[in-house]
């Protein structure tokens, strides 16, 4: 049987309500850690499902996040996209106890370490011959 390795995060209060704070990870993308206005906190990877947009900059209303570029609107339980949009996003398992968050040290180190976040801008330079 394996036990959880909780990391302390911050304090609930040190995430704005209704907004979110990142968690930076030795390998991957930011977690980003949000609290609704019911004090309730989730994680999810800083990354939109449909084109890595940085849910962090979201805006949060109810148990779900607006994406900041398209306004996709992602399950902060599942991150899950509601429908009719289709994908989701890697979530984080959160503890909070006596106002303190914790996040799962080994999720922390080992998930979603793979996914970037696409390069905005004009494709790669090819040089003149
Ligand atoms: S990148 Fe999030 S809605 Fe398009």
């Amino acid at each position: 049987m394996s036990t959880t390795n909780w990391t302390p995060i911050c304090k609930v209060e040190d995430i704005p309500v209704l907004g979110s704070r990142r968690v930076a990870r030795d390998q991957g993308l930011d977690v980003a850690v949000f609290r609704n206005d019911k004090d309730e906190v989730f994680a999810l990877l800083d990354r939109c499902p449909h084109k890595g947009g940085p849910l962090s900059q979201g805006i949060v209303f109810g148990t779900s996040v607006a994406c900041p570029l398209h306004n996709w609107t992602i399950g902060l339980c599942t991150g899950q996209a509601a429908a009719p949009d289709e994908g989701c996003t890697p979530k984080f398992s959160v503890k909070v106890e006596d106002g303190q968050v914790f996040l799962d040290a080994k999720e922390l180190a080992t998930q979603a370490t793979d996914l970037v976040r696409p390069i905005a801008g004009p494709a790669r330079r090819t040089a003149c011959a």
